[in-house]
């Protein structure tokens, strides 16, 4: 596997989106980010022993739409092997982008489109502790197990598994929605719709469809509605 390694670095999304040749699966891992990036603009906190790292992937319009997911799927069966049996039931997925444990955030993805590639951004709470603004809502592996861990091993391990079992994604696509929908963090939940033109913004969480859409029920109308993109905040379990 081939590293790009930086002790800081803006954003190693950004780094990739600035390259001019990409060659896929070359990893730019980074110790620190002063500028990490979120989905919708929003900052992500890079402190020293998270695992901080993108690397670019052929585009091609069906992997686009579900790539999110199987990263997200990728990371989960990567960080379930660090975590006992008694504890790892804690880990779901919340759509489209997040793995939590309990009600705290432990992986952010970011992927990104640039010319003839997607970025795939990863960032992993492993041995770090401070979360900054975030400190009621993240998490690390560490706070978990109680166990610092080997982040570039970590690293490695992700990447690995992500580029052997995309070839397959198609195929076993049902099989890893099934696991999203039944790990799912969202599942019960109900849901305010941010910037919703609609007249009721309080949802019901229904599923995730095939197409990786977040499939949401109103309680008052039985309507059901699909998104492939959402803002959304989580009001009641
Ligand atoms: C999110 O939760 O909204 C996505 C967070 C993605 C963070 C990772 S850290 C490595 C890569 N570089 C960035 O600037 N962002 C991603």
């Amino acid at each position: 596997m081939k590293f790009i390694k930086f002790d800081e670095i803006a954003s190693t999304n950004d780094y990739l989106k600035k390259k001019e040749k990409l060659e896929e699966y070359e990893v730019v891992a980074a110790k620190r980010q002063t500028d990490g990036k979120g989905k919708r603009g929003s900052v992500w906190i890079s402190g020293e022993g998270a695992a901080l790292f993108s690397f670019a992937v052929g585009y091609d319009e069906k992997l686009a739409n579900r790539i999110t997911i199987f990263a997200g799927y990728v990371v989960y069966t990567v960080l379930k092997g660090y975590l006992a049996e008694n504890i790892r039931n804690g880990l779901t997925f919340k759509w489209p982008n997040d793995i939590y444990f309990g009600d705290k955030k432990i992986c952010g993805i970011l992927c990104e489109k640039v010319r003839e590639h997607i970025i795939v951004g990863i960032g992993i709470n492993i041995n770090n502790t401070d979360f900054g603004i975030f400190s009621e809502k993240a998490v690390s592996l560490y706070e978990i197990s109680g166990k610092a861990e080997n982040v570039d091993e970590i690293i490695e391990k992700t990447v690995a598994m992500f580029s052997t079992e995309i070839s397959g994604i198609n195929e076993r696509w049902k099989d890893i929605l099934q696991l999203i929908n039944e790990r799912s963090y969202l599942k019960d939940k109900i849901l305010r719709i941010k910037n919703s033109g609609r007249n009721t913004e309080t949802l019901y969480f229904k599923d995730i469809n095939s197409s990786g859409e977040i499939v949401l029920n109103d309680p008052e109308t039985n309507k059901i509605y699909a998104y492939s993109s959402l803002d959304f905040e989580v009001i009641k379990k």
